[in-house]
């Protein structure tokens, strides 16, 4: 671009984080116990068998964070509510100790002029609804999500303006029901498709609820967004990456801003037989419900290349942090994932590509025309604690300012972008890497034992992100 466009007045500089990854105290105040909790007390499931019972105990900090937020300049701080602290058991009678904790949180966070965005579901199911009937794989569920919302929609209406509905439903469904990787660890694409689209489900409905409601704010999904590449030019490798687009983006994508399938991949999971069933007056329902916003959590890029029909199949997770351990996957017949030899990768095998983000923003704007909150972006990286207390993640800075760069140059292109949150606030716990890997702007002195102090600590990226919220971005 000639002239850069400058960044919206009002946009959302802020910072993610998600319930089961910072709060601790789990079994404080009434809260049930989440399929995270009994999930993570499997041998070998997560790195070093870390659980979140402590993670960095901002149940009990949250004030602190939260000065810490405001001395930043946060405008907005996203995080997600534990569906356990409200109802122990997924439904019945409301725990007031558990709703009291979040009234808390976001009077605090209002008081210091930083905009909750609250997410409704960040993947710590009641582990009463996944032993009553399965969780996600019954229809039952829409009913007691929509629930458990409408409950938070009621307690902080004109309080929060922006409410994320389902966390990553592609990343969840199948990470959990095809990859066994996260509850409930299960390997059966069938149930996978089956379980989505009854996420689907749940997600319009809630979206409808907040509409009919007239709630004051936007609410919006947030897709976990990988934009697919080709290798090259070999028409049958475009092929490939349009066939990963589909399957693995616009599946999801359509979904929420169209309520439609994408009509290849519909065609081919009915060819597989794992197509879901939709029932009568699902497709309505899907059609009917809009989201405000698209969130996008965004990490990286995916280069694709044809894959003969014996060729690779789904792989495994990268979770030990060597660079290179991670295993080469695919769909036979379609694409297999291939290395960018035009990128940098970090310790986990994740692409760095921040042309990516732009690129992807510009396909969503062409798509839907929605706007779009970036939800999540960062980079998880084994970060170091010096002698006088500091850290300093320039490589953090690095990536973070060149994603930075190019939303400007996406909202230059034309994309409507509302903010941006990184990922993530403090230092926590990553799901299946303990805290080896940390995604941070204030570093937490803990670790796979939990017996760290919790001492906080600023990262030099903190002080980069302040003056950048400081300029609005004006020199990004
Ligand atoms: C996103 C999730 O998938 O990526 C976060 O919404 C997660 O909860 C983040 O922590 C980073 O993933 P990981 O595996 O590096 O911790």
């Amino acid at each position: 671009h000639k002239k850069l466009a400058s960044f919206p007045k009002d946009f959302l500089w802020g910072s993610a984080s998600a319930a089961y990854q910072v709060e601790g105290a789990w079994q404080e105040d009434g809260k049930g116990v989440s399929v995270w909790d009994e999930f993570v007390r499997i041998p070998g499931k997560t790195f070093k068998a870390t659980n979140g019972d402590m993670a960095v105990d901002h149940y009990h900090r949250y004030k602190e964070d939260i000065a810490l937020m405001k001395e930043q300049g946060l405008k907005t701080y996203r995080f997600s509510v534990a569906w356990t602290r409200i109802f122990p058991n997924g439904r019945g009678e409301v725990n007031q100790k558990g709703l009291e904790f979040y009234h808390d949180l976001i009077d605090e966070l209002i008081k210091n002029d930083i905009e909750p965005m609250l997410t409704l579901y960040h993947w710590d199911l009641p582990q009463a609804l996944q032993d009553e009937y399965g969780g996600w794989e019954s229809r039952k569920i829409i009913d007691d999500f929509t629930n458990y919302a409408t409950t938070l929609f009621e307690a902080f209406r004109g309080k929060v303006h922006y409410w994320v509905s389902l966390n990553e439903q592609n990343v969840f469904t199948s990470l959990g029901y095809m990859l066994a990787a996260h509850p409930p660890g299960v390997q059966d694409p069938k149930r996978m498709y089956a379980v989505n689209h009854i996420a689907f489900l749940a997600n319009a409905t809630v979206i409808n609820k907040f509409h009919e409601m007239n709630m004051p704010g936007k609410i919006g999904p947030s897709f976990a967004y990988t934009p697919n590449y080709s290798i090259d030019s070999n028409p049958k490798n475009v092929l490939a990456a349009e066939d990963a687009e589909d399957l693995m983006a616009n599946y999801w994508m359509d979904v929420y801003m169209w309520g439609k399938y994408p009509i290849a991949a519909r065609n081919y999971l009915l060819e597989q037989g794992w197509a879901p069933e939709i029932e009568e007056g699902d497709q309505e329902l899907l059609e009917s419900a809009k989201p405000d916003f698209l969130g996008i959590n965004y990490y990286q890029t995916a280069t694709n290349m044809f894959n003969p029909l014996d060729g690779v199949g789904m792989g495994k997770m990268n979770t030990t942090g060597k660079k290179g351990t991670s295993e080469e996957s695919g769909i036979p017949g379609m694409y297999k994932k291939v290395d960018n030899p035009f990128v940098n990768r970090t310790n986990w095998d994740w692409e760095i590509d921040p042309e990516g983000l732009r690129i992807g923003l510009r396909r969503i704007t062409s798509r839907y025309r929605i706007p779009v909150m970036i939800t999540e972006n960062g980079l998880g990286e084994y970060d170091k604690l010096t002698e006088n207390n500091e850290i300093h993640d320039e490589y953090r800075i690095e990536y973070l300012s060149n994603h930075v760069h190019a939303i400007r140059e996406a909202i230059s292109d034309g994309a409507t972008v509302l903010g941006y949150c990184t990922w993530s606030y403090t230092d926590l716990l990553s799901w299946l890497n303990g805290y080896q890997k940390r995604y941070g702007f204030v570093y937490v002195d803990q670790d796979e034992n939990q017996d760290g102090s919790l001492a906080r600590y600023k990262k030099d990226s903190y002080y980069w992100y302040q003056k950048v919220i400081q300029e609005n971005g004006e020199n990004s």
